[in-house]
């Protein structure tokens, strides 16, 4: 078997690896094919000049801790059926794990439909992706907004100021992507079924609602984000008006504001969820993008850790993590007071999960008195959340 980078030639034979793994029709669409994307590197795996494997990932960066980490987004794992079982697709993730570390992605997030397989590769459950459906009846019992705002369907030129205030609200909340890579184009939005928009002052956007009108009597919403209580109250007042003419409202929970604090939650409410997994892929480098906004109140002090990562192999081995002048920077050496094998990582990083947590999985042990300063920095435990699946 020969892992290489795919070929614009090789689309065909990738859409079909990834038909019969994910479905889709016989003959695709010109922009499933990759070659046709932007934004992205991968990996295919040829056996019998066939190709049986793909992996690709997506170039993002994901906000922790209000800086943006780039990440890489592993997507379209796939084998051909008569190839399973055979290791093709734990090749192509080892395959995959130094080209991301040479291009800089610090850490990978996936979503995955097989969590073995990534947690055999040091990747681990992190964040949330999760989604409720509520009657638009519900929204009618809200109280009304202070101030009557305008609301008006987005244009053009509303692109700019549209994704400025997604940009405030994703750095905010640990594990959004910051949507400004290539992967990304903000002008996609103009092609949704509803994209309403509160503006504000000089073309800045105080919120937006963005979404789409499938068959049947439904209304699925991708982003909901707004500044303010009365925008919020805005937008919501606009789901309201569906009342009569559909049954159910799907709302994605990126912003814990709107759904813990505005909405009085139905007393029984089924949310769906797709958790997605993170793993580092280089230590020192996802420190040093990562934000650390409580180092600025911590008194100098350090951690000696000891990381067990035969996937990683660079990142191995020990390290101390300095918190000095408000900074927090990771250096070789230490005596190895905490050991965390790969899998804890991410969720330490992420700060999904805290040491006791990660004892108690068997994925941390040593000196956890030490350990305390790394639920400190990252303020574990508390939930991620990402508002794009791929
Ligand atoms: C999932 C898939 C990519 C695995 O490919 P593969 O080449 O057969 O996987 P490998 O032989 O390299 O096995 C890798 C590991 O994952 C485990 N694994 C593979 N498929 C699994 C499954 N369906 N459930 C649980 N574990 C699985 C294997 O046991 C192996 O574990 P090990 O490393 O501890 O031995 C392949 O079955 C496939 O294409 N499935 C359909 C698409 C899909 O689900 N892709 C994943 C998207 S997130």
């Amino acid at each position: 078997m020969i892992v290489r980078p795919p070929r614009d030639d090789d689309d065909e034979q990738i859409y079909e690896v990834s038909r019969l793994a994910f479905g889709g029709p016989r003959q695709p669409e010109p922009r499933s094919l990759w070659s046709a994307q932007p934004g992205w590197h991968g990996l295919v795996a040829e056996l019998d000049d066939r190709v049986v494997g793909t992996l690709k990932v997506r170039d993002y960066r994901q906000y922790f801790g209000g800086a943006a980490v780039p990440m890489g987004g592993v997507a379209n794992v796939a084998v051909a059926p008569g190839a399973r079982g055979h290791g093709v697709a734990n090749a192509l993730i080892d395959a995959i794990l130094p080209e991301m570390r040479d291009r800089g992605q610090c850490v990978s997030a996936l979503y995955p439909s097989v969590p073995p397989l990534y947690r055999g590769r040091g990747w681990e459950q992190t964040g949330n992706y999760e989604r409720v459906t509520l009657r638009p009846e519900y929204f009618a019992m809200l109280p009304r907004p202070a101030e009557r705002l305008v609301m008006r369907r987005g244009a053009k030129d509303d692109m700019p100021g549209l994704h400025d205030c997604y940009q405030r609200f994703a750095r905010d909340v640990d594990g959004m992507l910051d949507r400004a890579t290539d992967s990304f184009k903000v002008e996609w939005l103009l092609d949704q079924d509803i994209l309403e928009v509160v503006p504000g002052e000089d073309g800045t956007v105080r919120g937006y609602l963005t979404g789409e009108r499938p068959d049947g009597e439904k209304l699925v919403v991708h982003d909901l984000v707004a500044d303010d209580v009365d925008t919020l109250r805005t937008l919501f007042a606009n789901l309201a008006r569906w009342a009569g003419i559909i049954e159910q409202i799907s709302l994605r929970i990126d912003d814990p504001a709107w759904w813990q604090l505005v909405l009085p939650q139905p007393v029984l409410h089924d949310v769906r969820n797709h958790p997605w997994m993170l793993r580092v892929v280089d230590l020192p480098a996802a420190v040093a993008a990562r934000g650390w906004p409580v180092a600025a109140h911590l008194a100098d002090t350090a951690v000696d850790i000891e990381v067990a990562d035969e996937h990683a192999p660079w990142q191995s081995g020990r390290h101390r993590l300095v918190v000095e002048s408000g900074t927090v920077r990771c250096e070789p050496g230490g005596q190895g007071t905490v050991r965390l094998h790969a899998r804890a990582l991410g969720p330490w990083f992420a700060g999904s999960a805290d040491t006791a947590m990660l004892r108690r999985a068997g994925v941390i042990e040593g000196d956890l008195v030490a350990a305390r300063v790394l639920d400190l920095l990252t303020g574990a435990p508390r939930l991620p959340r990402m508002a794009d699946s791929f």
